[in-house]
């Protein structure tokens, strides 16, 4: 079988393979991480916390001062709504737009991408839901056929990849093929506080399983030094690809 990195992907730089999750309680604080990152750091997340706190005029600064941007805002609405706010996000320059993994709505983000080079995560089901949150959501499916179902309805929509947990990556990899992006959180170095993540994998094992991209939060954003623990994560990916 034909490694994962030895799909056309494995083009990325192995320090854009670090994606550290700005989870922080402001715009203000996040600035200052990003400043004591420094060049370690070229890729950050920005989820829905942060963005309704200010935090999208960060992402287009970010963008501005040449990082990439991940805008983890998980879209779901009808689909011209969808379609609109994805023009808006591909306009600003970022590169990955989480949405869920609808096929309405993967469907319209996807048509409304244009000429930009705005990528498609698409979110499964989510890490919180099981079985019996399906269940009482009304789905026949229990979690493990409803993901294999919506990461196959990802690819036929054209969407670039998927966020998952690293302990399904290497399912969906030969499920999905080498082309799809597969961005893994849940991600803790050897020796690094799990908090409340249950299932984790160290960033060696999750680049062997067959991510592309590892988001990581705590483990750097409140690590006594955050750029020397985000070096250490790049150095190790690196030494697994
Ligand atoms: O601090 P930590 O490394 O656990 O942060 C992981 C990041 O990835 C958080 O921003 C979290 O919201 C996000 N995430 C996750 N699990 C998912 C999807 C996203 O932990 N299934």
């Amino acid at each position: 079988m034909t490694p994962s990195h030895a799909s056309p992907v494995s083009a990325i730089e192995t320090r854009d393979r670090l994606i550290v999750a700005l989870d922080l309680p402001s715009p203000d604080a996040a600035r200052k991480l990003v400043v004591e990152l420094g060049d370690t750091v070229s890729f950050y997340k920005i989820g829905m916390e942060l963005a309704y706190g200010g935090g999208l005029p960060l992402a287009s600064e970010l963008i501005a001062a040449g990082k990439k941007v991940f805008l983890d805002l998980k879209l779901h609405d009808i689909p011209n709504t969808v379609a609109s706010a994805t023009a808006q996000v591909a306009n600003m320059g970022a590169t990955f737009l989480t949405i869920h993994a609808y096929p309405q709505t993967m469907k319209a983000a996807r048509g409304a991408l244009g000429t930009s080079s705005l990528q498609l995560l698409a979110v499964t089901v989510l890490t919180s839901s099981d079985d019996s949150d399906l269940q009482d959501a009304g789905y026949a499916l229990g979690v493990r056929d409803l993901v294999a179902k919506r990461a196959g309805q990802a690819k036929a929509a054209g969407v670039h990849g998927i966020v998952l947990s690293a302990e399904e990556a290497r399912a969906m990899r030969s499920l999905l093929g080498p082309d799809m992006l597969l961005v893994t959180p849940g991600i803790r170095p050897a020796g690094a506080e799990i908090g409340d993540q249950k299932r984790v994998m160290t960033p060696a094992r999750a680049i062997a399983a067959g991510a592309n991209y590892l988001v990581v939060g705590r483990p750097v954003t409140q690590a006594p030094d955050p750029k020397a623990a985000a070096s250490a994560i790049v150095d190790e990916i690196a030494s697994a690809l």
